[in-house]
């Protein structure tokens, strides 16, 4: 069965009428394999399933892809009915944004927001924030899933129903991977075919990585720099250990390795977990 679309918040309140618990997926469509592991896990997690489908303009900075973000309205409705979705949130700017997307209200998502992606996307996760926030309020929902693949994301948005003492259970997903690798990502339809071969590399630098754990951090970084320095067609950003929670890595604790190459003009990022040895 087709799932019941929402678009605006009258929409939405008729069609969360004796819902029961929700648990929502916020995505920005362009749904793929990840998202659809997203939904299966959420569906188990209460009685209502909830997907939103937005592509939110304050989380994309000056220059980057907005208006040319894919838009698969009619794939991902089929997927969305497929994943056992009840109700599909699919909100105009205007709704979300009855200010306006320039200043009014927003949230800051502190120092954790200007490191790793925040360095060279300075205003994204104020902008993701934002928009999760809005949705929370929108929807109220007991739980909201998201993909370990946006790592930095995940974490802000742990710190965000903490810090603002929202009553959403915040639950991550391990990440789903093509049959060589390559992190899913909406923005992988981005890749020619030499590109896409290409950016393998990056999850190679991860295993590579993740191979030298139990030797600690030197070791770990250095077996991924190997991988990654010689790697053709990968303009790389930054590839860093950090304990869980994205602070200094600790001997003996588990540590996130993540990584943010570009490969032509597609941003693509990646991470894994591991146990660093003493
Ligand atoms: O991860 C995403 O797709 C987006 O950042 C999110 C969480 C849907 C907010 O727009």
């Amino acid at each position: 069965m087709l799932p019941v679309v929402a678009r605006t918040r009258a929409d939405l309140k008729s069609a969360l009428d004796g819902a029961g618990t929700i648990s929502l997926v916020p995505t920005m469509g362009a749904l793929h394999g990840g998202h659809i592991q997203l939904l299966k896990h959420a569906s188990a997690l209460a009685d209502t399933l909830v997907a939103s489908i937005f592509v939110n303009p304050t989380q994309f900075v000056p220059g980057e892809d907005f208006s040319t973000y894919p838009r698969t309205w009619d794939e991902d409705l089929r997927l969305c009915a497929e994943s056992g979705v009840s109700v599909v949130f699919a909100p105009a700017v205007e709704t979300m944004y009855p200010d306006g997307t320039e200043g009014g209200v927003t949230v800051d998502p502190g120092p954790l927001g200007t490191v790793l992606e925040g360095k060279t996307r300075p205003t994204h996760f104020r902008g993701v924030l934002t928009v999760v926030s809005k949705l929370l309020g929108l929807l109220e929902p007991e739980v909201a899933v998201f993909g370990e693949k946006d790592y930095q994301q995940l974490a802000l948005l742990r710190l965000m129903v903490r810090g603002l003492c929202m009553n959403t259970e915040v639950v991550g997903c391990p990440t789903v991977r093509e049959a060589d690798g390559l992190a899913m990502s909406s923005r992988n339809r981005y890749l020619d075919h030499e590109q896409r071969k290409q950016a393998v590399a990056l999850s190679r630098a991860l295993n590579a990585g993740l191979a030298r754990a139990s030797d600690g951090a030197d070791a770990v970084l250095g077996a991924a720099h190997m991988v990654i320095d010689g790697a053709p067609g990968i303009d790389l950003d930054y590839l860093v250990l950090t304990n869980a929670d994205l602070g200094e890595p600790v001997p003996g604790h588990e540590a996130r390795l993540l990584i943010e190459g570009r490969v032509g003009t597609t941003r693509l990022i990646d991470n894994t977990g591991l146990t660093l040895g003493r």
